[in-house]
């Protein structure tokens, strides 16, 4: 349909329609033939209204959506299609290891090939719509749902954020396979006060451009389709009824054209915060803000009409809304095509096929990250192996989004081990029960590997913990292994980094396996026993201890730095119990073997503000076995109008090397690379001295300076 078309197909709307096309249900108002038996009285709706709304939220499969989809077009007036919306977050029914384990991959274009898996499954399922990704930056593993973002870095985000979007959109989302991408949650809703879920943000003004809306940027640059608010309030303002935020910031200043949905029930909140007086109020402030759909609350439904009559909003900002809306639904094709890729054979042919399913184990392997290994990985399927700990075979490792997989087929890590290195001797214990059969077995072993951390139940929504250490019961567990046999591999699952100083610190081996996914334990059974080389790095920093968060590698500098001893020094800014640094930075990673990098040089030492310097480093494989190494490019502004962060991620190439190989890598530094906003909030480069690092992590030390003329 064409423009002059979807503005007559306006213009004949009643106004009660429109309002209708910005109200979003959910599955509950329908059972599974598709007939309304919902919560209608506690909406005021009438029987026919759920099928009369412009959008569902919840309702897949093939068959179901195409007969919803028949009734709800019979009974619309206009007999416009209904947008099907989801939480497709880290894949549909093949699951792929959560987002902060894809962060960790350091590998966007991987991310992509997820996403676009993603939407092959999901939309032969006749899902249009994804609530994905989540581009929210995490810096505190508080919140629970750190384990939904890609992790602690604008620029990671940012790359991450884009390639997602792509996967799941392509050049056009109306194609077979494809589905509009709605990034969430609209802002900095990872910068929650203290790591409480759904808690209010303080943030500075620059923090909020420099660090938090950077993903956003891009992905709204790369054409996501939709953006959801987020329940957090920004400069006091809850972020659905924040016009600075979504009108100013949003659709003014990044040019975001598409449609603004608000999370789950969030306007109606407002009137909780306090900042609304009634229902009617609350759906005035989204619309003027510029809420286009409203997520099962019923404001919009029952108010905007008398909000137009009164003239206290203008029927203009519901047009605008809903052409937004129309749009989006003839982006997809859904006036050609109202099920779009709905399809019971493709969902039987598609929907976790064997080449799913590999990737979901080939994505795992970039995404474990080892972070000590002293010597006791990789395995020998000579050894006597014990493998202890209720996570070893628990399937709850899945991942907290993987509510739509069927978790009898997810791969647990008894069966990774079991069925990939069956010659293996290895014996399981799988319970947090520390038994005196347990210890005797670890006591005679060459190797015991335990599974510890957290599964699924422990993270996502509304599971912030105040406390981030270990489980008591997993602590002394470790403790009473280690007293009978020193030789440990721990291996943490979870969705969010812990904080283990003691355990690290002891333990012979640690990796870090996060929720893998369906079948993330093939690639962890083939990382133990070293047919896989890891490459995974941090994408957030692993704390020492809970008091430091939040924390993030790239920290804003100081007056009273700590000297870089150990010990304490008074009046320098540290602490009396901890160090500053986390436990392990963003960025950091080991693999089996080194990869050894040579200086870092230059073409010139000086850049020009319209021109280019290329920085080189060769790398040379000396594992035993082949590696993919996350080359990672940090640079430092030494002197700022405002303070500048130590160092700050600007560049990543994920190589693959064969062992003994060597490869140059480049990367090109413009004048782009270098800005910020300064003390009056301008964008800009400030000539001066720089410093660029170029190596396997945050850590590294190989660096060169040049100047910005
Ligand atoms: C979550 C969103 C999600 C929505 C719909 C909310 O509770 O915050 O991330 O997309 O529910 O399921």
């Amino acid at each position: 349909m064409d423009e002059n078309k979807l503005q007559k197909l306006l213009q004949e709307m009643t106004l009660q329609e429109k309002i209708e096309q910005l109200v979003q249900l959910d599955s509950s108002f329908f059972d599974n033939d598709g007939v309304c038996t919902g919560p209608v009285e506690k909406f005021a709706m009438t029987e026919e209204q759920p099928y009369r709304v412009g959008s569902l939220l919840g309702v897949r499969g093939a068959a179901k959506i195409i007969d919803l989809q028949d009734r709800m077009m019979a009974l619309q007036p206009h007999h416009i299609p209904a947008l099907f919306m989801l939480d497709v977050i880290h894949g549909y029914q093949t699951i792929f290891p959560v987002p902060i384990a894809i962060g960790s991959s350091f590998n966007p274009e991987l991310a992509e090939q997820v996403t676009a898996v993603a939407a092959r499954e999901a939309s032969a399922a006749g899902v249009q719509v994804t609530f994905s990704p989540m581009i929210d930056l995490v810096r505190d593993s508080r919140w629970g749902r750190c384990m939904e973002a890609t992790g602690e870095d604008p620029w990671l985000n940012a790359r991450m954020a884009e390639h997602m979007v792509r996967g799941f959109q392509g050049d056009n989302m109306a194609r077979k396979g494809k589905m509009a991408s709605c990034i969430k949650h609209f802002a900095a809703y990872g910068a929650v006060q203290a790591g409480r879920d759904y808690n209010v943000t303080e943030l500075s003004e620059h923090t909020l451009l420099e660090d938090y809306l950077v993903s956003y940027r891009a992905a709204v640059k790369a054409g996501a389709a939709m953006v959801m608010t987020a329940f957090n309030t920004i400069d006091r303002k809850p972020c659905t009824t924040n016009r600075r935020l979504l009108r100013d910031i949003l659709r003014e200043d990044m040019g975001f054209d598409g449609v603004v949905i608000s999370d789950f029930s969030a306007l109606r909140e407002t009137i909780v915060f306090g900042t609304s007086r009634d229902h009617a109020d609350a759906a005035r402030q989204g619309i003027v803000a510029g809420c286009d759909i409203e997520m099962m609350s019923e404001c919009y439904l029952h108010h905007l009409e008398e909000l137009i009559r009164t003239g206290e909003v203008s029927e203009t900002m519901v047009d605008e809304a809903v052409m937004r809306i129309l749009r989006l639904k003839n982006a997809l094709g859904l006036f050609e095509n109202p099920y779009k890729d709905a399809s019971v054979e493709d969902e039987k042919r598609l929907i976790f096929c064997e080449e799913h399913q590999a990737l979901s184990r080939s994505v795992a392997e970039e995404c474990i990250v080892l972070l000590k290994n002293d010597g006791l990985l990789p395995l020998s399927d000579k050894q006597k192996i014990v493998v202890a700990g209720a996570l070893a075979q628990d399937r709850e490792i899945t991942g907290s989004w993987a509510l739509f997989a069927d978790w009898n087929q997810t791969i647990t890590m008894r069966k990774g081990i079991e069925t990939l290195y069956p010659q293996a001797d290895v014996t399981f214990f799988p319970s947090d029960n520390v038994t005196e059969d347990m210890l005797a077995a670890a006591r005679t072993a060459d190797v015991v590997i335990l599974a510890l951390g957290e599964n699924q139940r422990s993270t996502g929504e509304s599971q912030s913990k105040a406390d981030i250490s270990l489980s008591k019961e997993h602590t002394a567990m470790f403790e009473a292994v280690y007293a009978v046999n020193p030789r440990i591999v721990t291996v943490l699952f979870g969705g969010r980094p812990l904080a283990v100083p003691e355990l690290a610190a002891k333990t012979s081996a640690l990796v870090e396996a996060w929720l893998p996914g369906s079948c993330g334990c093939y690639a962890l059974a083939d990382i133990l026993f070293g047919r896989v080389n890891p490459s995974g790095r941090l994408s957030m920093s692993m704390p020492y201890c809970t008091g430091q968060l939040p924390i993030s590698y790239g920290a804003n500098l100081t007056g009273r730095p700590k000297p870089e001893k150990d010990g304490f020094f008074a009046f320098t800014s540290n602490y009396l119990d901890a160090p500053n640094e986390p436990l392990y930075p963003f960025g950091y990673g080991l693999s089996y073997g080194e990869v050894s990098y040579s200086p870092v040089t230059l073409d010139s030492y000086i850049l020009q503000k319209d021109g280019q310097i290329t920085a080189c480093v060769t790398m040379e494989n000396r594992c035993e076995l082949p590696v993919k190494e996350a080359v990672q490019l940090y640079l430092r502004d030494m002197h700022g109008s405002v303070i500048r962060p130590e160092r700050e991620l600007k560049g990543l190439q994920k190589v693959s090397l064969q062992p003994g190989e060597s490869r140059q890598v480049t990367f090109v530094i413009t004048e782009d690379m270098l800005r910020f906003y300064d003390a009056d909030m301008h964008y800009v480069s400030e000539p001066g001295a720089f410093r660029l690092w170029i190596g396997h992590d945050s850590l590294t030390e190989n660096s060169v300076d040049f100047i910005l003329a």
